[in-house]
């Protein structure tokens, strides 16, 4: 117990502390209110994924034959919809474009995407996503509000349509000036789904080990019982 008191630990603890206060500074982020158990959410969410976003992001870390048993997909439904790229289920999902081209075409190539709900979480994603605005002064033709500056451009406007940046007492806030396709739910619940799908991605297995942990701790809780049980029988004579 001693060395839990010495200065490393200390430290340790208040650098925990510090990050999640700086976190908590930093910009707010919406709720993604997403749910990994939804499968019909990650079915839309890995829809709009290999729509929208794998022309530029890999989820190198992905194989197409996992997502069709956890999505409830057949391997038919697979080719059909979300496989552009590849022609084989058990490849990795990779980015249509080659990543130095990216690097050059975007000063930045995109991140691979496996990972990403679990470094930044989905309120980040959802939030990122939600927050572009017209900005005629950068190379995209936008900036964003979550990463100012970024070099990804605004993909979702279609759907989304233009928002603009307004100061209203030095607090600038976005407005809809151009209507998208969607309404403001829809594009909501599209960009909620596409979160959810990256959670997934980043834990695929994330449910199985769930359901495995319950099963596990009703197992002990029973031996526990068992061995109460037993421990009275075996102590009962004496006294
Ligand atoms: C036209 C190419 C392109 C498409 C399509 C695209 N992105 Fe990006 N994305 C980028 C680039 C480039 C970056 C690097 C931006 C930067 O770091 O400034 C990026 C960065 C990101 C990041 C990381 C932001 C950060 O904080 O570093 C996330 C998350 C992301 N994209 C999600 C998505 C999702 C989800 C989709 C699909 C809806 C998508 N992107 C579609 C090009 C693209």
């Amino acid at each position: 117990m001693n060395n839990l008191k010495s200065p490393f630990y200390l430290t340790l603890v208040l650098l925990m502390l510090m990050t999640d206060i700086f976190a908590a500074a930093g910009k707010s982020l919406e709720k993604a209110n997403n749910d990994p158990q939804d499968i019909e959410s990650l079915q839309s969410g890995a829809r709009n994924f290999m729509n929208y976003c794998s022309g530029c992001h890999s989820a190198e870390y992905v194989r197409y034959d996992v997502i069709v048993s956890d999505l409830g997909l057949t391997d038919e439904e697979v080719k059909q919809y979300l496989m552009f790229n590849t022609q084989q289920t058990f490849d990795t999902i990779n980015a249509s474009m080659p990543q130095t081209d990216a690097a050059g075409w975007f000063g930045q190539a995109p991140p691979d995407l496996s990972l990403m709900a679990r470094a930044k979480g989905t309120d980040y994603i959802y939030s990122f996503l939600k927050n572009f605005y017209i900005d005629p002064s950068s190379p995209t033709g936008v900036d964003n509000l979550i990463l100012a500056g970024t070099s990804m451009p605004n993909v979702l406007w279609e759907l989304q349509g233009h928002q603009f940046i307004v100061e209203e007492d030095g607090v600038s806030h976005l407005e809809l000036g151009v209507v998208g396709k969607m309404s403001e739910k829809e594009f909501d619940i599209f960009l909620r789904d596409t979160a959810n799908f990256l959670e997934y991605l980043s834990e695929p297995i994330r449910n199985a080990r769930r359901a495995l942990g319950i099963k596990v701790l009703m197992f002990l809780a029973f031996f526990l019982m068992l061995s109460y049980l037993l421990k009275k029988e075996i102590w009962k004579d004496v006294k």
